[in-house]
């Protein structure tokens, strides 16, 4: 089988890995990759929101799957474009990604389906959370305590120039559940906890991720089969009804609160970096998922995988620093951690920072204390000016 990976992140880097060790994939391509993914795959110089080019890829390549990584070109239309030229895809149509897409379409297939979800407030008062309805990059979302926060957060809104509403303030624990699904059949993969904050202890600015681990105390692998019941079918029952049925990974964000499990957000593809603390977990191969051969839920290992971002300096708040050597990779890699690439390049051979976050380390173990030090040992090795991570991860797990 010949499969093309779309996009360039540690995601991407993290499903081409699982897909090399599979036996089921011979020959792997990705556009445009980054040198990590290039030591496992074929790198094609084409943009993720280039359609026309990459199905003119996929075609001259003659691939016999697309996996598209990043929700921007697959809310876009990516997955439509390709099918109607003739070629498989993992990932949503446009109208199904709306799920990611439209704040208000999720909220309104939610409500139709009978899946909790944080109650759309009709006046905005704290505590409250703002939501821009479309694609904001993380950037979209205002928790708002105070009548300051509320403030601020309304003229950022009103500057973001999209839509936007409020809704009540969830409080709980947070996971990520993923399933694999094709029109009404659906399978979960085991759950996972992201960190979204830029500070140790969930200060600072939201990130794009920080961190992420799997397997959860709070939330065993056996839950997800009861969650996907509940949460992610009757979703995908609706989408289906409305004539626009979810094939590809719909992710659902949810916080389990006292009253509890509540959706906080769906998305319409692999969650970045809680994808490359599930995928290591996984002993059954990735690619017959992918193909929509959903007969059960995958063999999932009972080890632990705990990923620690390495991001560049300024990280949240600018992502431009580029350029800067990176030390330490093979050593990091020895030590038997897994070292996926999120934003790096080559320059004359050397490997640099390409902005933002830069290198995902995943520790793997027999349990999350154990996947724990062990990315933290071989976060130790790798070097570059400015770089900072989170140091509380997977702390007394
Ligand atoms: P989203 O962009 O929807 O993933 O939201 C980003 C983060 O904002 C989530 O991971 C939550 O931590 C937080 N958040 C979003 N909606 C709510 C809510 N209704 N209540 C509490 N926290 C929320
Ligand atoms: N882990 C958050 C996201 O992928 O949106």
């Amino acid at each position: 089988m010949r499969v093309l990976v779309v996009g360039s992140g540690g995601r991407e880097h993290a499903l081409v890995w699982a897909l090399s060790r599979g036996g089921g994939v011979d020959d792997l391509h990705a556009a445009p990759g980054n040198p990590g993914i290039a030591a496992l795959a074929t790198c094609h110089p084409v943009r993720a929101d280039d359609h026309a080019a990459l199905g003119s890829l996929a075609l001259e390549l003659r691939v016999d799957l697309v996996v598209v990584g990043p929700e921007g070109p697959l809310v876009a239309g990516l997955a439509d474009d390709l099918r109607r030229r003739g070629i498989a895809v993992f990932g949503p149509s446009a109208a199904a990604a709306r799920i990611e897409g439209s704040k208000t379409f999720a909220k309104d297939v939610m409500d139709a389906a009978g899946v909790a979800t944080a109650r759309t407030l009709p006046v905005a008062q704290p505590p409250c959370v703002l939501k821009a309805d479309g694609l904001a990059s993380g950037k979209g979302v205002w928790i708002c305590r105070t009548q300051e926060e509320l403030g601020a957060a309304l003229h950022s809104a009103e500057a973001l120039g999209q839509p936007f509403h409020a809704e009540e303030l969830l409080e709980g624990p947070e996971l990520s559940l993923f399933a694999v699904a094709a029109g009404g059949l659906a399978v979960a993969l085991p759950p996972a906890r992201d960190y979204k904050r830029i500070g140790d202890g969930d200060t600072g600015p939201n990130t794009g991720g920080m961190a992420s681990f799997s397997p959860l105390p709070d939330v065993p692998d056996s839950d997800a089969a009861e969650i996907l019941e509940t949460i992610h079918l009757p979703v995908l029952r609706e989408l289906a009804r409305r004539g626009s049925p979810f094939h590809g990974l719909l992710y659902a964000g949810l916080m389990r609160t006292e009253d509890g499990l509540r959706v906080i957000e769906f998305n319409c593809r692999f969650g970045d970096p809680e994808t490359q603390s599930i995928l290591p977990r996984l002993e059954s191969d990735l690619l017959p998922l992918l193909l929509g051969d959903l007969a059960g839920p995958p063999a999932v290992s009972a080890g632990a995988a705990v990923t620690v971002v390495l991001a560049a300096r300024d990280y949240p708040a600018r992502s431009d620093d580029r350029g800067t050597p990176i030390e330490g990779v093979d050593a990091a890699a020895a030590t038997g951690a897994l070292v996926l690439h999120a934003g790096t390049a080559l320059h004359d051979g050397t490997l640099v920072t390409n902005g933002g976050r830069i290198l995902d380390v995943v520790g793997l173990g027999e349990n999350v204390t154990a996947a724990r030090t062990a990315a933290y040992d071989a976060a130790s090795r790798i070097d570059f000016a400015g770089m900072h991570y989170r140091t509380d991860i997977a702390a007394n797990v």
